[in-house]
């Protein structure tokens, strides 16, 4: 099989981005740019984000989640402590977060450390989450092999029963991680391929260093 996809182009043409208007703080950036992919562009999961752990087996691995809260802290997302990634993340909590918000030609590539947020924050998530949600988090051991699709169901038919009626309580296993920032680029597609990326870089006094890469 062979399929050529050199005549895939696009010219990127939807914005700039400026040393000489950045504010000091990439959440800031980071804020500004969530604001407006959401009321501007046309993007499904404005919140979908890739995070990339390196693995037990020493691969990078990228998976896709959903972005659930930001602040000047940091990123929260919220997972499987079990699973592959969290399993990656105890050995080495140094992560990387993307976005690729195609309809503004913007990427944003987060480097940071991984960290369990504190029992009551997951516990708070969990308990806004629908019931259907709640329930499927204790039903997969995600990232464990599962011999059929029926296993599965007849484990959330057997816990539907169980818990009828009853408040389902977050499983220790299940709750969020905070990715505290240490460097975010910024990408915004320019024509020619001259896209602008700034980079800050935070220091040892706490300080963002921001800076212009090539492209
Ligand atoms: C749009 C989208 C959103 C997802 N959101 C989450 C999420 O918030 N948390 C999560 O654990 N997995 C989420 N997943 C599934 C993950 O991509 C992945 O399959 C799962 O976390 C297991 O990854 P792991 O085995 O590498 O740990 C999402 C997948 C997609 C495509």
């Amino acid at each position: 099989m062979e399929k050529d996809l050199s005549k895939y182009r696009k010219s990127y043409e939807k914005g700039a981005l400026l040393l000489t208007e950045v504010p000091e703080n990439p959440l800031e950036l980071f804020q500004k740019w969530f604001h407006e992919v959401d009321a501007f562009f046309i993007e499904d999961e404005t919140n979908a984000m890739t995070v990339s752990t390196i693995g037990l087996d020493g691969y990078p691995k990228n998976r896709v989640v959903l972005l659930k809260k930001y602040t000047y802290e940091g990123f929260i997302f919220y997972t499987n402590y079990n699973s592959e990634k969290g399993k990656a993340i105890a050995m080495n909590p140094n992560v990387c977060l993307s976005f690729f918000w195609h309809g503004a030609e913007r990427q944003v590539i987060i480097k940071g450390k991984a960290e369990k947020i504190a029992e009551n924050l997951s516990d708070g998530y969990f308990e806004s989450r629908p019931r259907g949600s709640q329930i499927g988090a204790l039903v997969s051991n995600q990232s464990e092999v599962v011999e059929n699709r029926e296993v599965l169901e007849n484990k959330l038919k057997a816990l539907e029963d169980e818990l009828e009626g009853k408040e389902v309580i977050r499983p220790k296993h299940w709750g969020g991680y905070l990715v505290r920032p240490v460097e975010i680029e910024f990408w915004q597609g320019r024509p020619n391929r001259l896209h602008d990326r700034i980079r800050y870089k935070l220091q040892e006094d706490y300080d963002w260093k921001i800076e212009r890469l090539s492209p």
